[in-house]
């Protein structure tokens, strides 16, 4: 034992203050934003089933959850619409008066420092549930951008201070920037789904925003989640198109892809933990089979190791509740 040499690494391992010390990674309120559900109609707050602690919310039940959201300190959302009639063109994902929009002018008016970000993508408009127009079958990519650009100026309008374009159309954030500055809003920033991959672990959300596609799935439009290199092109050129934001999505099963384009490209990095990889946690955690504390906290504080600077969860508010 005498001549061993070696390094001594619990030497910064053995106490809790001594360990904080050395902490690289820290996970504050301000990095969350937090999803919301936004539906039609009147008294509602009703349980998505797969997603245990979600519930959609109408606008009359809006006041009191955000005032949960602000007591808890969480200073940004992003909203969901579930409107209550489809078409062929989601002419309510654009609508003056539609869900998301009336929804973010009343919490702008009631929380006006809220940073309200917009989801903006068709499906959860379309009698179809894609993503985009579609004919004989196809998802057509280029008349698509016209109604993306139509959305996002109609949720700037509203107040919200983010677009989040989540619909992987080809040329959206280009198509987007240039509506919103040609309708005067170039100080809005676009927080680009750049890295969106076609993932099963978006089943529950899809119960949940009732955006299930009525025909096929969406792998002409997500990536396949066996590609690194066309993550690094998709983020490429969402910069160059004048993304301000890249979100990667899902998080946990991407934390490689997170990692290098947090290297690669100067801007804020998104992880979104999609509502599979909150499910997984809740079942477990409600048969006692694992720390939900302890297991969230981990999770989203590797996120921020793997290099995001923020984390759309729907565990913000008891992340929130536990940093207090
Ligand atoms: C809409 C959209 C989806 C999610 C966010 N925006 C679903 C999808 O692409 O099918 C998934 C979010 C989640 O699973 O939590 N395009």
């Amino acid at each position: 034992m005498k001549d061993l040499t070696f390094n001594r690494h619990r030497r910064l391992r053995q106490s809790e203050n001594m360990r904080a010390l050395v902490r690289e990674t820290h996970l504050r309120k301000e990095d969350l934003i937090y999803p919301l559900f936004v539906v039609e109609g009147e008294n509602i707050r009703k349980a998505v089933p797969s997603m245990p602690g979600v519930f959609h919310i109408s606008m009359d039940n809006l006041k009191a959850e955000m005032d949960e959201i602000a007591s808890l300190g969480i200073k940004s959302i992003i909203l969901f619409g579930v409107p209550a009639e489809k078409d062929e063109l989601g002419k309510q994902a654009y609508h003056e008066h539609g869900i998301v929009q009336r929804a973010t002018r009343f919490v702008k008016e009631l929380y006006p420092e809220m940073v309200v970000v917009a989801d903006t993508c068709l499906c959860q408009y379309t009698s179809h549930g894609h993503c985009g127009i579609v004919k004989d079958g196809k998802i057509l990519n280029d008349p698509t951008l016209d109604l993306l650009a139509k959305t996002a100026v109609s949720q700037a309008e509203a107040g919200a201070d983010i677009i989040a374009p989540s619909n992987m159309m080809d040329g959206f954030v280009a198509a987007i920037r240039h509506g919103l500055d040609e309708a005067g809003f170039t100080d809005v920033p676009i927080m680009s789904y750049a890295v969106k991959y076609s993932s099963s672990f978006y089943g529950p959300f899809r119960d949940a925003a009732h955006s299930t596609p009525q025909f096929g799935d969406r792998r002409t439009y997500q990536m396949d989640p066996a590609n690194r290199l066309e993550a690094l092109r998709e983020a490429k050129s969402d910069i160059e198109e004048g993304a301000d934001f890249l979100i990667v999505k899902p998080a946990l099963s991407y934390m490689d892809i997170m990692r290098e384009v947090k290297d690669r490209f100067n801007a804020p990095v998104v992880a979104y933990n999609v509502s599979g990889e909150y499910s997984m946690v809740k079942a477990a955690a409600e048969n006692g089979w694992i720390n939900e504390q302890e297991i969230v906290m981990e999770k989203l504080t590797s996120m921020k190791r793997a290099g995001a600077d923020l984390i759309i969860t729907y565990f913000a508010k008891d992340v929130a509740g536990w940093l207090s």
